[in-house]
């Protein structure tokens, strides 16, 4: 079983399981990371394995700054101003590769561009003192939910990996939001934890929606999914179902819900971000058959919210 040591006791144990070719679970500020050495193709392949992931998706690979990141990716002036505005934070550039930059092709499924990103806390103090970038997807078993507490990755990939570092539960709570550069113009891959309209205040643009096919692999259908059935925009509940909630008023028939969390009381979303993913592993364990959620409205972080609601409604048979 993995072992599993808080943050402030884990940066030697960490570094020398990253040297080492292994992977470590590591926190960030948005969900919690598989990590190994984004130069190393052993290290790379035990995230894939540890994960049961298809070999297609390529990871984000985490730096400690920017300077790190011009070693690695072609920035134009736009990512520039966006990479030092949301940097460190939960913002991911996809940027064509500079050449001859070490990253193993598995981290990008032989794309030639990259996901890049700088993560907040333990996670970026770790890549700078290993010196390397680390590719990172969420540390979570391939379709299921990604993990904010240091528990919920144990419990999930504990027989696998050998180190979960511990900083307590995420602040974020969504994975990062995507964004990738075409011809001058931004394109949101995926929305996450910092809203769309953020990103678009600071780039003076309005950001294209929508992939150009199945670019960014968060996409598929049903990611994110718990082991119970779920249905979204749920006006009513019925007996027995599972109830995750927002906002002061309840759904009709609430009362006979087999279990109830509210993702936030006073209806704000980024308090229901933040609570999302632990709420949807709570109502799971439940053993209700359905968890219904009631109506979260789209703006700000409520279109994250939304998009990771509607994948794990969507039917199972698109898991990846
Ligand atoms: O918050 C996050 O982003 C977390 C933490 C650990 O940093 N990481 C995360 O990674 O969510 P992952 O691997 O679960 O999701 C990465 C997403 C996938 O949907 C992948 O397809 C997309 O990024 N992606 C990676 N490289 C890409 C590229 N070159 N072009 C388009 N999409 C890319
Ligand atoms: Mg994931």
């Amino acid at each position: 079983m993995a072992e599993i040591l808080a943050a402030g006791e884990a940066m030697e144990r960490a570094l020398a399981l990253l040297e080492g070719g292994d992977v470590v679970a590591i926190p960030t500020e948005t969900v919690y990371g598989l990590a190994a050495d984004a130069t190393n193709g052993v290290g790379v392949a035990r995230i894939f394995e540890a994960k049961g992931r298809p070999r297609f998706n390529p990871l984000i690979a985490h730096v400690a700054d920017l300077a790190m990141a011009e070693r690695i990716a072609l920035f134009d002036p736009l990512s520039k101003r966006l990479s030092q505005t949301f940097w460190p934070g939960p913002l991911t550039l996809v940027l064509p590769q500079r050449p001859g930059n070490g990253i193993h092709p598995l981290v990008t499924a032989g794309l030639d561009t990259i996901a890049l990103r700088v993560p907040k806390g333990f996670g970026g103090e770790l890549i700078a003192r290993l010196g390397r970038p680390l590719a990172a997807p969420s540390a979570n078993s391939s379709g299921k939910i990604s993990a904010t507490t240091a528990e919920a990755v144990a419990a999930d990939l504990g027989a696998k990996i050998k180190l979960v570092v511990d900083g307590g539960a995420t602040s974020v709570g969504l994975e990062s939001t995507i964004v990738k550069i075409e011809g001058g113009k931004l394109r949101l891959l995926r929305p996450g934890g910092i809203a769309a309209e953020e990103i678009e205040a600071a780039a003076g643009m309005t950001l294209l929606r929508g992939a150009a096919g199945i670019e960014a692999p968060g996409m598929l259908a049903s990611h994110y999914a718990p082991g119970a059935a779920v249905r979204v925009n749920a006006a009513k509940v019925a007996r027995g179902e599972a109830l995750l909630a927002f906002g002061p008023r309840r759904a009709e028939g609430w009362q006979g819900a087999a279990a109830l969390r509210n993702l936030s009381a006073t209806g704000d979303l980024r308090e229901a971000a933040t609570n999302l993913f632990a709420h949807m592993q709570d109502l799971d364990r439940s053993g209700a058959k359905t968890i219904a959620v009631e109506p979260i409205p789209f703006d700000g972080l409520g279109e994250a919210i939304n998009d990771r609601l509607s994948r794990a409604a969507a039917p199972r048979d698109k898991i990846d």
